[in-house]
């Protein structure tokens, strides 16, 4: 990129991606590979992003995941990336340094430093913190994945665990994610690879809700898993255990959609009636890791126009279908799952090129950033 465009485009984003170009473009942009590198494109239009603020207006949370603690993209290390939270966004997650590993590297010694930076950024920065994740099979310690022990040792450890947590981070969270992926596509109990069920048996999902509750009487308390907008037999499965759960009176406010879709499915219509699902359920719908693919088929190496295009589109579908079937009171928010693209954990998982986020490798909005935003002005 020559000086004086790299110039355009840095103050464009610094005066907040306001409209910098003329007639239905943008200022104009370059195309970049993943590794955000100019490729040999000429000088092209994406559609206008005029968005100041996703958050602002909203009445409702709008979370992004952040990486944090030692990682070289943190919020702490990037200015460009904390900026971006503090202007669009009313809520964190934790990307990484909240989970069981990070929190609990030894039994009986808790890390919470990187943690308590994150959450008290966001208590001086009006912003909410949604907690990521108290109990899954995936990211455990692996000083968890050797224990032995009796079921009643098990239930011990877990618990214990769920409890120092909860109660270090009680009163300064809005909602935990308190188990996460315990089911699989078929509905049934996820078995091969995790430990929980394995030593404690399903037991072990209203346990860690119990406690949870115990520790923090306020946090609102997610049941949270992938493919619940588009794999039947798994929201069914989701919707009997909150039912049984309610029953029973096991505490649970929420479920959370993860939501790591593509571009094209699950479609609307389908996305809404799992929703509706939840909704019916009179407890919370959270959107909590929303990104979008536009590349599974490998078939390009850059984010085109047309990509962009159906990016934004398919990013004002999917929150629109959201606003339309979650009441107000029962909206927990929607968070996206990263920053840019590059930062993108989707690029790791498949290792080839993909753009799923609102912005760039170059730290630019993207047209979907505007894609939320209009969904957002249209259906609230
Ligand atoms: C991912 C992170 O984004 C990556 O950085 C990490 O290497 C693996 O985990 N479902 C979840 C998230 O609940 O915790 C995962 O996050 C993405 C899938």
């Amino acid at each position: 990129m020559n000086k004086i465009l790299k110039a355009l485009v840095t103050s464009c984003t610094l005066i907040g991606l306001v409209a910098c170009g003329s007639g239905n473009t943008n200022i104009p942009e370059a195309h970049y590979s993943n590794d955000g590198l100019q490729l040999d494109e000429p000088l092209t239009e994406y559609s206008q992003v005029t968005v100041t603020s996703l958050k602002e207006g909203a009445d409702l949370p709008i979370g992004v995941a952040v990486p944090a603690g030692g990682a070289s993209n943190s919020i702490f290390v990037s200015e460009e990336r904390k900026n971006i939270v503090l202007q669009h966004f009313s809520q964190v997650s934790a990307e990484n340094i909240m989970k069981m590993d990070a929190l609990h590297p030894s039994q009986g010694n808790f890390n919470f430093d990187a943690a308590d930076e994150l959450v008290n950024f966001a208590a001086n920065n009006g912003l909410s913190v949604h907690g990521h994740v108290l109990v899954w099979h995936s990211q455990t310690a692996g000083w968890m994945e050797s224990f032995s022990g009796s079921k009643v040792e098990w239930i011990d450890m877990m618990e214990n665990h769920v409890t120092q947590i909860a109660t270090h981070f009680s009163g300064r969270l809005q909602s935990w994610d308190v188990v996460n992926e315990a089911f699989l596509e078929n509905g049934e109990y996820r078995d091969d690879g995790s430990i929980w069920y394995q030593n404690i048996g399903a037991e072990f999902i209203e346990r860690a809700f119990t406690t949870a509750r115990s520790a923090d009487a306020n946090a609102e308390l997610y049941y949270n898993d992938y493919n619940l907008s588009s794999s039947e037999p798994k929201i069914d499965a989701v919707v009997a255990m909150v039912k049984d759960f309610q029953a029973r009176n096991i505490p649970i406010d929420g479920v959370g959609f993860q939501m790591h879709i593509g571009a094209d499915s699950p479609s609307a219509d389908t996305i809404k009636a799992h929703f509706q699902k939840v909704v019916d359920l009179g407890i919370k719908v959270k959107i909590t890791e929303l990104d979008i693919r536009m590349n599974a088929a490998n078939n390009d190496d850059a984010l085109t126009p047309d990509i962009a295009e159906r990016q934004k589109e398919r990013y004002y579908e999917v929150v629109s279908a959201y606003l339309e079937t979650v009441p107000a009171a029962q909206r927990g928010g929607i968070t996206i799952w990263g920053i840019t693209d590059a930062d993108s954990w989707i690029i790791n998982l498949y290792d080839q090129p993909d753009w799923p986020l609102l912005f760039n490798s170059e730290l630019e909005a993207k047209p979907a950033l505007q894609g939320v935003a209009d969904a957002i002005a249209d259906n609230q």
